[in-house]
C-alpha cells in the first residue's frame, strides 16, 4: 500500500476537527428525529401503510388511543313494546331470553297494568316496565289512519329519554321476540357503533316485504340502532309521524324516518320475523348460515318441538342455547358412503336422516313443512328457495329432535379412527355431547332396498367446545362415526373442515 497516494486528501487537524464535529451534529439530529418518530409511530419503516393512518389519527396527542373496549351486553338497552293483554301470555318467552341484573332496557305498555299482571316484579326478575305516553295529544293523531302505532313509533324516544349511560346500542322489540343475547352482542361487536346503524331483518315472505317495504327491519324480529342514529331520529321522530300518516305499522314509519335521515338498512340473516305459519321446523332445520339472533310469533306457529308444548319447547331450545349459542341451528351435513345416507344437523334442534346422498347445496334449502303468513301459497312466496314435502322415500328425511345436551371428556381417537401417534399417549378432550331421538316413524319404503334406516332410533352428536368463528365465513364439517348396522344410534362428529375440504359423497 502506498500512502502517498493517498496523502493529497488527508485533511488537516483543523479540518479533522470540524468534520467530527459536523458529522456528530447530524448523527445526533438522525438519532433524536429517529427516536421521536419510532416512539410515535411504532417503527414506521416497517409498515409504512398503517403507520400512516395511525400518525393521522393521533397527530396531536403524544400517546395512541386504545380502542374501545369490546361491546359487550351491558352496552345494549333494549326497548320492549308490550301489551297489557298479551303480558300473561308472554311473560313466559320473554324470561326465557331476559337476563336479571345483567340486560338493560325497560316494557313499554299501552295502558296502566291490570291487577292480574301486578305486582310488578322486582328488577331482578324482570326490566321495570313502563305506560307509554299518552299520543291522544298530538295533533297528527286524529288524521293518522292507525293511531295506537303512534305510541309504539314513540317508544325509542321514551327509551332514550331514560338516559341510560354508555349506551352503544338500541335493541327494539316486541314482548314475543326472543332474543339470542351472546349472539347479537357478537355481531354487533361487528359494527361500529359511533357510526349510523340500522341493523335488523326483512321478512321471510316476498309479499310481506313487497307490501311494506323490502328496505324495512321487521319489528317482531327486533333490531339495532346505534347511538347516533337514535340520537337523531329522536330529534325527528314526531316530525316523521306527522309526514306519514298514512303508514299503518309502526315498522314502516321509522324505516321511512330512519330512510329520511339518510342511513339504510343493513340486513342481517339471523333476525326473524316468522311470517311463516304451521310447522316451521324445516324452516329452523334449514337455517342460513348466520348467527341466529332473534325468533319472533313462536305462539302463533306449532310448537318447534312437536311433542312439547309452546313454551317448553322454547326452554327445550334454550337448554342448547345455554351451553353454545354460536352453533345454535346451524346445519352441517355429512354422508356415511356405504349405507349412501346424508345426515343433516341443525344444532341443537333437529336431525334428520335422508336414505340417499342429497347435496348440501340442495340440503341447505328448507323443506316447506310451514305456510306463508297470508296463507295462500302463490310462489314465489318466500325469500329463500325450499324444496316441496313429498311421498318420495329417497327425498324425506327421517326425522330427529334434540332431547338433551351435556358436556362429556372422551378419548380422542381423531376423528376417522386413524391417529397416527396412537401409543398409549390418550389425549382427553373435552366435547359437546348432544342426543336426537327419533319423532315418529316415517312410515315409507327404504328409498334402496337394503338401506332403511328405520332402525335408527336416536343420533349422538359431537361438537366442540370452542365457539363457532362467523369471521371465518365457512360452516362446519362432520363424519358419522360407527358402523350402524345392527346398531340403533347413529353417531356424527361435527368439527372444522379442512383447507380444500368439500362436502361431497
Ligand atoms: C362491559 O364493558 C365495560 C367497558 O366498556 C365494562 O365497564 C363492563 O364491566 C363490561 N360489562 C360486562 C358485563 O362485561
Ligand atoms: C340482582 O341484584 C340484586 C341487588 O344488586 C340482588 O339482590 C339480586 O340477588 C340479583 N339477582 C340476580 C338474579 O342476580
Ligand atoms: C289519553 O288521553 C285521553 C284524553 O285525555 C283519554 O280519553 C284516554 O283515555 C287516554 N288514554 C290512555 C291510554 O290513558
Ligand atoms: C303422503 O301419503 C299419505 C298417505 O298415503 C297422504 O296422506 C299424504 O297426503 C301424502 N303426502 C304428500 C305430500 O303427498
Ligand atoms: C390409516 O393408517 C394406515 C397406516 O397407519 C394407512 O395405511 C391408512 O391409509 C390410513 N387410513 C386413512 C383413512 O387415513
Ligand atoms: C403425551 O404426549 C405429550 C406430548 O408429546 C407429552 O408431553 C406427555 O407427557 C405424554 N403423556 C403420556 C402419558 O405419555
Ligand atoms: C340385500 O340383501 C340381501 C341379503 O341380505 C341380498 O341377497 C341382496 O342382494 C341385497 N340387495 C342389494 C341391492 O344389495
Amino acid at each position: 500500500m502506498n500512502p502517498q497516494k493517498h496523502n493529497y486528501n488527508l485533511p488537516t487537524r483543523s479540518n479533522l476537527c470540524k468534520i467530527f464535529a459536523i458529522t456528530a451534529f447530524i448523527l445526533y439530529i438522525f438519532i433524536i428525529y429517529h427516536h421521536s418518530i419510532s416512539s410515535f409511530c411504532n417503527s414506521p419503516l416497517k409498515k409504512p401503510l398503517i403507520n400512516k393512518a395511525i400518525a393521522s389519527s393521533i397527530s396531536p396527542s403524544p400517546s395512541p388511543p386504545s380502542p374501545p373496549p369490546p361491546t359487550n351486553v351491558s352496552h345494549l338497552v333494549f326497548g320492549i313494546s308490550g301489551s297489557v293483554n298479551a303480558w300473561r301470555d308472554r311473560k313466559a318467552y320473554f324470561r326465557e331470553w331476559w337476563r336479571p341484573n345483567v340486560t338493560r332496557g325497560y316494557i313499554f305498555f299501552d295502558k296502566v297494568p291490570t291487577m292480574d299482571i301486578l305486582p310488578w316484579p322486582g328488577i331482578n326478575k324482570l326490566p321495570p316496565y313502563r305506560v307509554s305516553e299518552n299520543t291522544t295529544k298530538f295533533k297528527v293523531y286524529s288524521r293518522h289512519v292507525k293511531p295506537e302505532v303512534i305510541r309504539i313509533v314513540r317508544t325509542i324516544l321514551e327509551t332514550f329519554r331514560e338516559g341510560d349511560k354508555d349506551v352503544r346500542w338500541y335493541i327494539m322489540g316486541d314482548d314475543d321476540t326472543i332474543f339470542f343475547l351472546d349472539n347479537l352482542v357478537d355481531l354487533l361487536g361487528r359494527y361500529d357503533h359511533t357510526k349510523y346503524f340500522y341493523i335488523g331483518g326483512v321478512s321471510e315472505c316476498v309479499k310481506s316485504n313487497f307490501d311494506f317495504s323490502f328496505e324495512m327491519a321487521f319489528g317482531g324480529a327486533g333490531f339495532a340502532l346505534s347511538y347516533p342514529l337514535v340520537e337523531a331520529l329522536v330529534a325527528n321522530i314526531d316530525r316523521c309521524v306527522e309526514t306519514y300518516p298514512f303508514y299503518f305499522v309502526s315498522d314502516q314509519i321509522l324505516s321511512a324516518c330512519i330512510a329520511d335521515l339518510g342511513v339504510p338498512l343493513t340486513s342481517e340473516k339471523g333476525f326473524h320475523q316468522i311470517d311463516l305459519v304451521h310447522d316451521i321446523s324445516g324452516f329452523l332445520s334449514a337455517h342460513p348460515q348466520a348467527p341466529l339472533i332473534s325468533l319472533h310469533h313462536l305462539d302463533i306457529a306449532t310448537p318447534i318441538f312437536p311433542t312439547k308444548n309452546r313454551h317448553k319447547s322454547v326452554r327445550n331450545l334454550m337448554t342448547a342455547a345455554k351451553v353454545d349459542q354460536s352453533r345454535l341451528l346451524q346445519q352441517t351435513v355429512c354422508y356415511h358412503k356405504q349405507k349412501s345416507w346424508a345426515f343433516s344437523i341443525a344444532w341443537g334442534y333437529s336431525a334428520y336422516i335422508y336414505e340417499h346422498t342429497i347435496p348440501r347445496s340442495i340440503l341447505r334449502r328448507p323443506l316447506e313443512t310451514f305456510t306463508p303468513w297470508s296463507l295462500k301459497r302463490r310462489p314465489p312466496d318466500y325469500m329463500f328457495n325450499t324444496r316441496l314435502v313429498n311421498n318420495n322415500s329417497c327425498e324425506t328425511p327421517h326425522v330427529f329432535f334434540f332431547r338433551s345436551i351435556k358436556r362429556v371428556i372422551s378419548n380422542s381417537n381423531s376423528n376417522n379412527n386413524n391417529n397416527s401417534n396412537s401409543h398409549s399417549n390418550t389425549t382427553t378432550t373435552d366435547e359437546i355431547m348432544m342426543t336426537y331421538t327419533r319423532y315418529k316413524p316415517r312410515q315409507l319404503p327404504p328409498c334402496s332396498p337394503n338401506h332403511s334406516a328405520d332402525h335408527i332410533t336416536k343420533i349422538r352428536v359431537y361438537s366442540p367446545t370452542t365457539k363457532l368463528d362467523f369471521a371465518e365465513n365457512r360452516g362446519e364439517c362432520c363424519d358419522v362415526l360407527n358402523h350402524v348396522d345392527g346398531k340403533n344410534t347413529a353417531e356424527v362428529r361435527i368439527r372444522a373442515c379442512k383447507k380444500t375440504e368439500i362436502i361431497i359423497v
